[in-house]
């Protein structure tokens, strides 16, 4: 079989000669281009992404295992996406991120790809992008950071910055204390350690077969870490000779697996968007109704922030992600095939658990199946919201409260320490004009802190309503991905401070108790927002950008194209 790299590197001629030699200015000797299997490492290394920032490290360990089974490795950049400094929200940029890493793969020499990731984005930006070429690929994300310490107790990434602001607020701690606290938290490289977003979606890629297994929990200053990059490089060269294409690997059976194993670790509710993003690149067939139906006899297993008390490292020592997929036997489609080119089941059936406390057995679980993402729809959220529900607080489940509307956060961060606000225990808060359109980019600013006048009263949590996205490292009763969203015309534009809310998470309502024919009004009267931008990224985005329940893919890339590239001039 002839390699898609050959075409570059075997070329007689002059378009051969330009191929080969500037490659060589790199000092590499000309055996490189005896037809072995380049393989391109896409990178997303940057000191703006300080959980991606030892990627390159990473990137030196995949590159001996590609040298040692007989590839020719080459690190390319890749958009690095920094969840905590990029502005109005990293989640603007990770379609960006699929289409810059797409055309970089499809337009190359390569014959297979390892991806490097780990930032809440990177990791679903770079599998869209591997699924929409093709090519063979594996993941290998960063890890996570060590535990966070601080007075002599764990601290979690993420969540722990939640309740010091509330606690902040609420005048239990100082400021000082908190600048102190904020240096013990983040103590290492690597990712968030708590199962947020970044920990989710390391995991999503090991649960649907795209990295090695352990590979999602090995912390990133661990040397197995690096053992199983190198292993990885290793991987990849037998993807091409075997032609293992991440279709192959990431079917609807892989998808399935994904969202139970998600339920199972109390994942992030990012990952629904994330995986029926990724899946619509593929052609999987992915509802996000799937998302409720398929996990309802999935119980939390994983006891871990911020649904529990433990993180990532512990996470780690006590089994990793094999352990849990092993305890859910049966419930996973155990011969849907993996990047060892063995089973998950083959992968998993010998996986220990050395610590019962971390990882629950199915019979004593953490959090009762049932518990986990459940999926809403009524005259609020026609095209469905989400809430999580191990998350949330049992006593708002079912609720029925007033609005208390915001039309942005801003807005209501202006207000939230008014001691004379009008809010109780029983207002449902909503803050919209947050989705993909509206802020734009949707931010996750669905949990947005109480206000001061209730954390003062030891209120710790109400019902949140948002067209926007929630952290992975947060916690509360809080409905997010309202769509359509408000800046679409959703009918969340059309609620007034002081309607009647109802939230039903068994019926699986979300109720606006208005009569219909005021909602016609209030709706003859209602603007759309101007647009963001006029020109750029930002008009792209908002002109094309699909609403939540699409997973916020642009329209125009869904799908894939192949991994064909275009005539050569030379
Ligand atoms: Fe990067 Fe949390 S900020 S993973």
């Amino acid at each position: 079989m002839e390699r898609r790299s050959s075409t570059w590197f075997a070329a007689t001629g002059r378009s051969g000669m330009n191929h080969r030699a500037w490659m060589r200015s790199q000092g590499f000797t000309s055996e490189v281009f005896d037809g072995r299997p380049v393989i391109g490492i896409a990178t997303t290394w940057s000191e703006l992404a300080p959980c991606n920032v030892h990627l390159h490290r990473v990137a030196e360990s995949v590159k001996r295992g590609v040298w040692q089974a007989g590839g020719f490795p080459l690190e390319f950049p890749a958009m690095a996406l920094g969840e905590t400094l990029l502005r109005p929200t990293a989640m603007l940029y990770r379609n960006l991120l699929a289409m810059e890493a797409e055309e970089l793969i499809r337009a190359n020499p390569l014959d297979g790809v390892v991806l490097l990731s780990g930032c809440d984005k990177t990791t679903p930006g770079l599998l869209m992008a591997a699924s929409s070429v093709g090519l063979p690929a594996i993941m290998v994300t960063g890890g996570p950071m060590l535990n966070g310490k601080y007075q002599g107790a764990d601290v979690g990434s993420g969540t722990a910055v939640w309740r010091w602001e509330e606690d902040l607020l609420a005048g239990r701690m100082t400021e000082a204390e908190c600048a102190f606290a904020e240096g013990c938290m983040a103590r290492s490289n690597g990712h968030c350690m708590t199962m947020g977003t970044a920990s989710t979606m390391a995991s999503m890629a090991e649960a649907l077969g795209m990295q090695l297994p352990y590979s999602a929990s090995w912390p990133a200053v661990d040397a197995r870490r690096y053992e199983t990059a190198q292993r990885a490089g290793q991987v990849i060269v037998d993807l091409v000779e075997h032609d293992v294409t991440p279709d192959k690997i990431m079917t609807r059976e892989a998808f399935e697996n994904a969202i139970r194993v998600n339920a199972a670790i109390g994942g992030s509710t990012n990952a629904v968007i994330h995986l029926l993003a990724i899946a619509g690149r593929l052609g999987v067939p992915l509802a996000l109704d799937d998302f409720d139906t398929l996990i309802r006899d999935i119980p939390t297993l994983v006891n871990l922030q911020p649904s529990g008390k433990y993180l990532m490292e512990d996470f780690c020592y006590a089994g990793g992600l094999p352990a849990v997929m092993r305890e859910l036997g049966g419930l996973l489609h155990t011969g849907a095939l993996t990047v060892t080119r063995e089973t998950v089941g083959e992968n998993v059936k010998d996986a220990p658990c050395w610590n019962r406390d971390v990882i629950m057995p199915f019979d004593q679980p953490f959090q009762a199946a049932g518990t986990g993402t459940a999926v809403l729809r009524g005259n609020l959220a026609p095209d469905g919201a989400v809430i999580k529900q191990s998350a949330a607080s049992p006593h708002l489940l079912k609720h029925r409260g007033r609005a208390l509307v915001f039309d942005s956060p801003e807005a209501y961060h202006q207000v939230a320490a008014d001691p004379d606000l009008e809010v109780d225990e029983d207002t449902v808060l909503i803050i919209r004009y947050c989705g993909p359109k509206g802020y734009p980019g949707m931010p996750e600013t669905a949990n947005v802190p109480l206000p001061a006048k209730l954390l003062k009263r030891g209120v710790r949590d109400i019902v949140r309503i948002c067209d926007g996205r929630m952290s992975g490292t947060a916690y509360g009763t809080v409905v997010l991905h309202v769509a359509p969203e408000a800046a679409a015309g959703g009918p969340l534009a059309l609620v007034r401070t002081g309607d009647w809310i109802t939230l039903d998470v068994p019926a699986r309502t979300l109720s606006l108790d208005v009569p219909d024919d005021e909602l016609a009004v209030r709706r003859a009267a209602w603007t759309p927002p101007p647009q963001p931008a006029a020109r750029g990224w930002t008009w792209l985005y908002t002109e094309h950008v699909q609403q939540a329940d699409k997973g916020c893919d642009l329209d125009f890339l869904t799908g894939a194209s192949g991994a064909r590239v275009g005539r050569d001039p030379h």
